[in-house]
């Protein structure tokens, strides 16, 4: 059977159910916005014209949205083809949503949590065959809007036609980045960036006892590196450290037993103490940074000092004069140290997660650069580097290769793409032709 969507059921109207149903609205799509009251759902559909950025191009294609509540309008689902599940990040109160919705909803229909961390099969365990046919999780970016990257993820039971259908509506109409992603924990973007950022704040600790300032950590994790300008303690005020906590107890009980990001869950004892005091980042007025105006208008930019705990003025980060990820990562000072450590590490991570989160590399990049807006994905970094120094380093340091550098290194190959980035190494040591985005 193929399936097309063109209409959609939002269920959920905080910040991704809102950003889901402006994008469908946008593109000209019939959209239902059901909500726990008809006031929520009214509220909802007010933010996604009012929203900043406005999720409409055209204020008037708000006409395509109705509204409802769950307890009133749920039966209104049937006439629709996509039922997009965006409520709270509780397992039994989603269960308890699609239990009830799966007897309203029509043969044919597709449907999807959008879930950042619960797996699906504990989604549908016990819940009707179709459901488990028809269901993946639909994982969007924050704002939707802006983010490219949706990753899709089939459960056990999905049937092919679902993935395509979310594929074509997803990529297509919506013009997401979709990247293929398995039921495991966080899935692929998460998994990558949230290794970086909770080993970060314990590779960064050793870095700032080293001797390096916090200014200088997120200069070096920016530009020279590839990745946007916050650096590692800015992109986590901004997300919030409550957040990454919540991410990290979560990770605590998913990973798998022998997941380096085991070494990781729980803060440094400083960053524990600004949790415990509710210094969470940008929405609670101050994290690793906060700016504060002073009478006469100006405005103080000011660190948390980790090493201190306390506030200091903002200073010059030192300049590492590192040309490139290459430079800074061989060289032989504090810097280059830490970056080895930090970026590295995360590259090497990547690499030892095919196949775990993943069929082949060219999701795990796709998912980096479209999710986390680095300039490269791992394995495009990894070729920057020059895959036989970096290997040649791992064998004198006596560090174990990862999967994929292992497949490059019996392959006997020089890159994990060639062929101008067309062609990509996959898992059987072979390579094939880069799918289209
Ligand atoms: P939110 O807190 O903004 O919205 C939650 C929605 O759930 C609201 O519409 C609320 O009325 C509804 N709700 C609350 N209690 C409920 C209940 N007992 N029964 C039914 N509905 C209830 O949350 P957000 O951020 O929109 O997250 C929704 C889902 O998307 C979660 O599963 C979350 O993990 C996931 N997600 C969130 C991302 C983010 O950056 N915020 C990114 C990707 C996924």
């Amino acid at each position: 059977m193929s399936r097309e969507i063109k209409s959609v059921a939002v269920l959920g109207g905080g910040t991704m159910g809102t950003g889901i149903a402006g994008a469908c609205a946008n593109d000209g799509v019939r959209v239902l916005l059901l909500d726990v009251t008809r006031q929520a759902a009214e509220a909802a559909r007010e933010r996604i014209v009012a929203g900043r950025p406005p999720a409409l191009d055209d204020p008037a294609k708000i006409e395509l949205v109705s509204t409802g509540s769950f307890d009133t309008d749920l039966d209104q689902i049937g006439d629709y083809d996509w039922i997009c599940e965006a409520i709270v990040e509780d397992l039994a109160t989603k269960r308890q949503l699609f239990a009830r919705l799966e007897p309203l909803r029509r043969d044919g229909s597709v449907v999807s949590t959008n879930t950042s961390g619960i797996p699906l099969r504990d989604v549908v365990a016990g819940m009707p065959e179709r459901l488990g046919r028809d269901i993946a999780v639909t994982h969007f970016f924050n704002p939707v809007k802006v983010m490219r990257l949706m990753e899709l993820i089939p459960g056990e039971e999905t049937t092919a036609d679902v993935i395509d259908a979310f594929a074509a509506f997803c990529g297509g109409r919506l013009a997401k980045g979709v990247v293929y992603a398995k039921d495991t924990v966080n899935f692929i973007g998460n998994r990558i960036g949230c290794f970086w950022m909770l080993s970060g704040l314990h590779k960064a600790k050793a870095a700032l006892d080293a001797g390096l300032d916090m200014e200088t950590i997120d200069l070096l994790m920016s530009q020279p590196v590839g990745l946007p300008p916050t650096g590692l303690y800015g992109l986590i005020d901004l997300i919030g450290l409550d957040v990454m906590d919540l991410v990290a107890k979560n990770l605590e009980i998913n990973l798998p037993a022998d997941d380096a990001g085991r070494a990781f869950t729980r803060f440094p004892e400083a960053e524990a103490r600004m949790l415990a005091r509710g210094q969470l980042g940008r929405k609670t007025g101050g994290g690793f940074y906060r700016v504060t105006k002073q009478d006469d208008g100006s405005r103080l930019r000011e660190v948390f000092d980790l090493t201190a705990e306390d506030w200091r003025d903002v200073r010059a980060p030192a300049d590492a004069g590192h040309a490139d990820a290459t430079a800074l990562l061989f060289a032989d000072d504090a810097a280059g140290g830490f970056a080895w450590e930090l970026m590295g590490g995360a590259l090497l991570y990547a690499a030892g997660l095919v196949p775990e989160i993943s069929d082949d590399i060219v999701n795990i990049d796709r998912a980096m650069r479209w999710g986390f807006a680095w300039r490269q994905g791992p394995f495009e970094m990894l070729d920057a580097l020059g895959p036989d120094r970096v290997i040649d380093r791992l064998k004198s340091e006596g560090t174990a290769l990862p999967a994929m550098l292992q497949v490059l290194s019996v392959a006997g190959a020089a890159s994990f793409y060639r062929a101008d980035g067309t062609e990509f190494l996959g898992r059987d040591g072979a390579f094939a032709a880069v799918p289209p985005e």
